[in-house]
């Protein structure tokens, strides 16, 4: 039984179903999508996000939106690659959201016209089921790092928002929690859109899973504290040799973890593995608008990206749906 569903076919299967998250925590809104201009619209506004859940968006969202805007599969063929490159164009540092695009032009590769719609209806079916698959693996091999008792510290929101599933960072969590271990989470506030104090802390308080928000700035005090067993983070992209992208504020909570020795861990589906991106510094960091900085003196300009890239070196090890691996992600026993 799932959480909560952030991201799925609406009941029909006409339109994508998104949990809005700008609404969180006041208001929990499902909106049905069925346009490509909607679909791309709350991918940008981050009415739906998480590297995972925007993958599965982007697919879903692929198959209705061509649905809707024509009648015969030739015209949907035409169609096709415009839609699939608007959308992989509509947030660029997460991997999933193009491994996901890319795994349904290939599906329409393999088929002739008239099957179109269904194969990539079928394709979006894929994607999402593994997607809760990979979830439910990662949650598996992850709990064995969590103690009876165990405090973890996290940032931004890796949780089941994120995903199709029950996330990936809180994975592991949900998974002691569901075996009986009592887990306390320290969630990163998440400057400046607050994922962790809105969405980690909602869906976990929500689960009955006992969580504690604190400011960003915080964090290295608390690390210091020695209160903090592990820390588990979610990743938008790994790089061939380790180097993720995350959240903007990771690189530093990971500083603070080394300093003060405390275990930090990447959690993450095979998906965002990105083999072809050697390392992090070959990752491209989405910037936002400046208004998400709050009101700021006339004249005064804003440098907001939403993400940075930690070194593989500040890494004790990645969950992934395959086990706790290492880099480097280049072997073809890791492709
Ligand atoms: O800008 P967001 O909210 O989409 O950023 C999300 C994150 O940084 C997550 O940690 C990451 O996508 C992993 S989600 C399983």
């Amino acid at each position: 039984m799932l959480p909560i569903q952030a991201v799925s076919w609406s009941p029909d299967r006409s339109a994508l179903c998104i949990i809005d998250q700008r609404l969180l925590p006041g208001a929990e809104i499902v909106r049905e999508l069925r346009a490509l201009d909607d679909v791309i619209e709350a991918i940008r506004t981050l009415s739906v996000r998480g590297a995972p859940a925007i993958g599965v968006a982007a697919a879903i969202g692929l198959a209705v939106a061509l649905e809707a805007a024509a009648t015969s599969d030739a015209h949907r063929r035409v169609l096709l690659p415009e839609f699939a490159a608007r959308l992989v164009a509509s947030r660029p540092t997460a991997v999933n959201l193009a491994w996901a695009v890319n795994r349904m032009l290939a599906r329409a590769a393999t088929v002739g016209d008239g099957p179109l719609l269904a194969a990539l209806r079928d394709e979006a079916d894929a994607i999402l089921t593994e997607d809760i698959a990979m979830c439910d693996a990662i949650g598996g091999h992850g709990m064995a790092l969590i103690p009876e008792d165990a405090c973890v510290l996290t940032h931004c929101n890796a949780g089941a928002l994120a995903t199709a599933g029950i996330g990936t960072a809180l994975a592991p969590v949900y998974a002691a929690h569901a075996a009986g271990r009592r887990v306390h989470v320290y969630a990163d506030e998440t400057r400046p859109l607050r994922q962790g104090a809105r969405l980690t802390a909602w869906e976990l308080h929500r689960a009955g899973i006992r969580v504690t928000v604190l400011p960003d700035g915080a964090a290295a005090s608390l690390l210091r504290s020695g209160a903090i067993d592990l820390v588990i983070v979610g990743a938008d992209r790994i790089a061939a040799n380790g180097d993720f992208a995350n959240k903007i504020g990771t690189y530093s909570v990971a500083l603070a973890a080394h300093t003060h020795r405390v275990p930090f861990y990447v959690a993450a589906p095979w998906s965002t593995i990105d083999p072809d991106t050697p390392i992090g510094a070959a990752i491209e960091i989405e910037h936002r608008d400046a208004t998400e900085l709050g009101e700021l003196p006339a004249g005064v300009s804003a440098w907001n990206p939403a993400f940075d890239v930690t070194p593989h070196s500040l890494v004790t090890g990645y969950i992934t749906d395959r086990g706790v691996m290492h880099p480097p992600f280049t072997s073809p026993a890791f492709l």
